[in-house]
């Protein structure tokens, strides 16, 4: 975000048609609006903010095939051969990217580098030979090496080779530019809050006017429209916290990450004089950490315990869905719902898994079949639980007023310090309380207007966050990240 240009396309201004709308410009929706275009059809790629800031602007952006430990696991679950279609597909999606870097010359800052998964203790390191079976079999260029080129003690890794690492905002950021003319568009600051599927089309709603297609992509991150597939019950949000770090020694050549909890995972990136070190982990389920911050300390003290840090010159945090079965959602939204598609679900794997999912959906939409499709079939799941009624209910109930006793309510608000918020539950009811920096207090219903779940506060991002399926809201209740649609309602405090 800090080393790429800003975006400024328009908003939808009224109506339109195209042959496809795209829903968010993050790396799976360009991805599939480019394609789709350079096919020949005409698509509106359309983002509720700017596009590439959602999890694809702030990424670490390894691009490999090699996740983790996946393999194994994989060929025991859903067999060799649907677990060879995940390899493959990434693999591809990984030489796609190669492909466009060269063919348009994109400075992206593209490298190949070896992956490596690495053991820190001696069980693992079984894990990570039996891995690099596992991917061999599938046909894939792993090997097990004792040699790994990271401070301190290890047991072995398994490396990929010809993997690679980009910095995705100034690719991306080429293929949108590719898009508007010859009846395509992108429309930014153009949030989704509807679609309607109707026998000959979609329609998508937007707070700017409604596009007409003949087909949609929901690239949300989450799908906003996630009835017919029942995604809220498949899919759960994980943030992790990243770090830019300066270090005084040179950084090997690779991508690592490894095995055992917690999660680690290092890289270099070409900014400014020399290299920045990316760090990133301390993982959790979103909405359901009780202090943010910790998460960024036990990082640093992570970095500075492996390397010695000169400086930490960026700090951010994402999340990413991971899925029921650890696969990610690519294809059509559920059986028999033909014209509205979807990409979720990357488990913050999702740069080479993003780009084929883009190939995925550019395959489908125009009838042909696609050799990957079936290992991401989002309806491989039969159980499709209902929209409940009781959350029907709760939506249509949330906001108002809270009528409580003078004194537990200002002693509950007298805790709060400016700059930070906390959901006060007073006699079963409910206050989302936020103390600017100026000492004003705003209060808000806490019912995510997803589903109504209770959001909690973030301290350090300064946001609410759902902890059902990851909808954020600014301090001041406003949308920050799907699935939600809709901002957090005001909830008046009326002292008895
Ligand atoms: C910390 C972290 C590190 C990661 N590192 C890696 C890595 O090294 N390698 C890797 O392969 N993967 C990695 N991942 C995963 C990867 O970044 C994600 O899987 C990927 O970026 C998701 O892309 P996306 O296009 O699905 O979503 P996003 O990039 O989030 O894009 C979704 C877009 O939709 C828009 N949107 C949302 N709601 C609406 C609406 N109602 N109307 C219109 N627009 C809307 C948003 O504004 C956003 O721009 C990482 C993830 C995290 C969290
Ligand atoms: S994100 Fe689904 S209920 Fe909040």
């Amino acid at each position: 975000m800090a080393t790429s240009p800003e975006t400024a396309f328009p908003p939808l201004d009224g109506d339109g048609r195209v042959d496809v709308t795209v829903i968010g410009g993050g790396i799976a929706g360009i991805t599939t609006a480019f394609l789709l275009k350079k096919a020949g059809l005409t698509v509106a790629l359309i983002d509720a903010y700017r596009i590439i800031t959602g999890t694809t602007g702030h990424t670490t952006a390894k691009i490999t095939s090699l996740h983790r430990l996946v393999y194994r696991d994989l060929i025991d679950r859903v067999g060799s051969g649907k677990a060879k279609q995940y390899a493959d597909a990434n693999q591809a999606g990984l030489n796609l990217i190669a492909s466009l870097v060269r063919e348009y010359d994109i400075p992206c800052d593209f490298v190949r580098k070896p992956a490596y998964t690495y053991a820190e203790s001696e069980e693992s390191r079984d894990l990570v030979m039996d891995e690099a079976d596992a991917a061999r079999s599938l046909g894939l260029p792993a090997v097990f090496t004792e040699e790994v080129p990271l401070p301190g003690r290890t047991h072995g890794a398994v490396i990929l080779e010809d993997q690679a690492q980009f910095h995705p905002r100034n690719y991306l950021l080429l293929l949108a530019g590719h898009l508007p003319g010859e009846g395509s568009y992108v429309f930014e600051m153009t949030r989704a809050v509807d679609l309607e599927e109707r026998a000959d089309g979609v329609v998508v709603k937007t707070d700017r006017g409604s596009l007409s297609s003949d087909y949609a992509v929901l690239a949300t991150h989450y799908p906003i429209y996630d009835r017919p597939g029942a995604y809220f019950a498949r899919m759960q949000p994980s943030r992790s916290y990243a770090l830019g770090i300066r270090i005084d020694e040179p950084f090997p050549n690779g991508i690592f990450i490894n095995v055992a909890a917690p999660v680690h995972s290092w890289r270099s990136q070409p900014a400014g004089d020399g290299d920045l070190v990316i760090v990133t982990g301390a993982p959790h389920d979103t909405g359901k950490a009780a202090d943010t911050r910790a998460h960024y300390r036990s990082l640093e003290a992570y970095a500075r315990s492996v390397y010695p840090v000169r400086s930490v010159d960026y700090h951010w945090s994402a999340q990413d869905y991971i899925t029921a079965d650890r696969i990610p959602y690519i294809g059509r939204i559920a059986a028999g719902h033909d014209r509205v598609y979807v990409a979720t679900g990357f488990q913050k794997w999702g740069m080479a898994a993003g780009t084929a999912a883009g190939m995925i959906l550019a395959d489908l939409i125009r009838g042909r079949t696609n050799p990957w499709a079936e290992v991401f079939d989002p309806s491989r799941f039969r159980e499709q639980p209902e929209f409940p009624d009781r959350v029907r209910k709760r939506l249509a109930a949330a906001g108002g007023a809270i009528e409580v006793g003078t004194d537990r309510i200002d002693h509950e608000i007298g805790t709060i310090p400016p700059g930070e918020g906390k959901v006060i539950e007073i006699d079963g009811q409910k206050v989302a309380v936020y103390r600017d920096g100026g000492g004003e207090i705003h209060t808000l219903d806490p019912t995510c207007m997803h589903m109504g779940c209770t959001v909690a506060w973030n301290n350090a991002e300064k946001s609410w966050d759902c902890p059902c399926h990851g909808s954020r809201y600014a301090a001041d209740g406003r949308v920050i990240e799907s699935p939600t649609v809709r901002d957090l309602r005001r909830k008046e405090v009326v002292r008895r």
